[in-house]
């Protein structure tokens, strides 16, 4: 075991999504890491007054509880506290309360330490605990979230239980780490996510219906813009970002009178002056929000109509002044607009559409996008025939 599968770990750890999976993950990861039989996960409730049980995966017993499983071992929470006193007495609330690590090579041994929870479940099983190692994990500000308790570390010759070796212990201590900040970082995305998804979806929704556009319009488009943003090797949580922001980037159109948004032929002037506040009166509408979301989703808004050369609207920026979230959305939104049939226009090619990305290379796009837009052109056409396939 070297640093390069640690580091390989941490990259699977911060890309699971599911908080139920990830907990699983690091569980087989630690398993994996020290060779123990057994390993349980408990994590600090909110109140911080709990560990929670998560899961339990045991080789030997081919079990594998909480989480998603159907297994029924549950194990009870247990308390930081007891009557008014730190508990130290159970293993795992001390190591939650210290941030100590807890090596024993044996805990029918231990001094000091109550393992009657793990002693309970070899009663209940008839497993055989011997060897454990128990962790805190700690996320980036040193709070700590929860704990790992490894079982039953096997010996590589196959010489059966063995105490777990120290490297061992920093390998695991370092997993834990990596497994606390992947936690805090999915939890704090998730929050924002429920938070803020469903109103932004409804946002697009609202305005693709005054504008007549199809779910399936924002589906392609939303994809189109991950598809820039990964090419630009974004990271997968901006790619995510511009996939579920990019959906609200005409909501402004909602103040557009349907005279103009739907009208049949070419605008005349003061029509278009009117139709071009549809991206500072969405950028008004998404104004003040604390969520990132919300915030992408404004900067959307306003910049989706800026050109590389300066001449786009409302505000004329040029090239690397307009934000690289309004750039990637350009081409996505141009793209889609072309190939699609709009009240004032019927679809063209993509052959015709493609003339046009490349002739505007570098006046109304960023270049690197339209080398990127051209370089995942199988990826672009999946989507183009399946928008709703998903795209992780
Ligand atoms: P949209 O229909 O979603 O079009 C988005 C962008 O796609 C347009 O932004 C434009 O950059 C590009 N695009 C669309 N059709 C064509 C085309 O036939 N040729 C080329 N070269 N580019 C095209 P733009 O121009 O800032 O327009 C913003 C919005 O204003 C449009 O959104 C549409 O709702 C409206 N609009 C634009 N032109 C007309 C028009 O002639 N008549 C009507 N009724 N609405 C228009
Ligand atoms: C959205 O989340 O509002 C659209 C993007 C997606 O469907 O994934
Ligand atoms: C636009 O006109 O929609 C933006 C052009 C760009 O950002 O490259
Ligand atoms: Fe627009
Ligand atoms: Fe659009």
């Amino acid at each position: 075991m070297n640093l390069k599968n640690l580091t390989q770990i941490g990259i699977a750890l911060s890309g699971e999504k599911d908080i139920s999976k990830l907990l699983g993950m690091i569980v087989d990861e630690a398993k994996n890491l020290t060779a123990a039989d057994a390993g349980t996960l408990y994590i600090l409730d909110e109140e911080k007054k709990h560990l929670r049980f998560e899961i339990l995966k045991n080789d030997t017993l081919k079990t594998r509880s909480g989480g998603s499983s159907s297994m029924k071992i549950t194990l009870l929470p247990v308390p930081l506290e007891i009557e008014q006193k730190p508990n130290h007495s159970n293993v795992c609330s001390y190591v939650a309360l210290t941030g100590q690590i807890v090596n024993t090579p044996d805990i029918y041994q231990a001094q000091g330490f109550d393992f009657s929870g793990t002693k309970a479940y070899d009663a209940a099983t008839g497993y055989r605990s011997k060897s454990a190692l128990v962790i805190p994990m700690k996320d980036h500000e040193g709070d700590i979230i929860g704990v790992l308790q490894l079982l039953n570390a096997k010996d590589p010759n196959g010489g059966g239980i063995v105490p777990f070796a120290s490297d061992s212990v920093d390998l695991v201590d370092s997993l834990g780490s990596q497994a606390a900040v992947a936690l805090t970082n999915r939890r704090l995305i998730q929050d924002l996510e429920e938070a803020h998804l469903d109103t932004l979806h409804r946002l697009a929704l609202a305005a693709e219906y005054k504008d007549k556009e199809t779910v399936l319009h924002i589906q392609r488009m939303s994809r189109y813009c991950a598809i820039l943003a990964r090419g630009l090797n974004l990271p997968r949580s901006d790619v995510e970002i511009i996939l579920h922001a990019s959906p609200v980037h005409d909501v402004g159109k909602i103040g557009i009178p349907d005279a103009i948004l739907l009208k049949p032929g070419k605008l005349d002037p003061e029509e278009w002056i009117l139709m071009k506040q549809h991206s500072t009166i969405g950028a008004h509408i998404l104004s003040g929000s604390q969520s990132r979301l919300v915030q992408a989703g404004q900067i959307i808004a306003k910049s989706h109509h800026e050109k590389w050369d300066g001449r786009g609207y409302p505000d004329g920026l040029a090239k690397e002044n307009i934000p690289l979230w309004g750039r990637i959305c350009a081409v996505a939104d141009v793209f889609d607009a072309l190939t699609s049939k709009r009240p004032y226009k019927e679809a063209f090619s993509n052959e015709k559409a493609f003339k046009i990305l490349k002739e505007e290379r570098g006046k109304h796009f960023d270049p690197r996008l339209i080398d990127v837009f051209f370089e995942r052109l199988d990826e672009v056409l999946a989507v183009q025939v399946s928008p709703l396939k998903s795209l992780f």
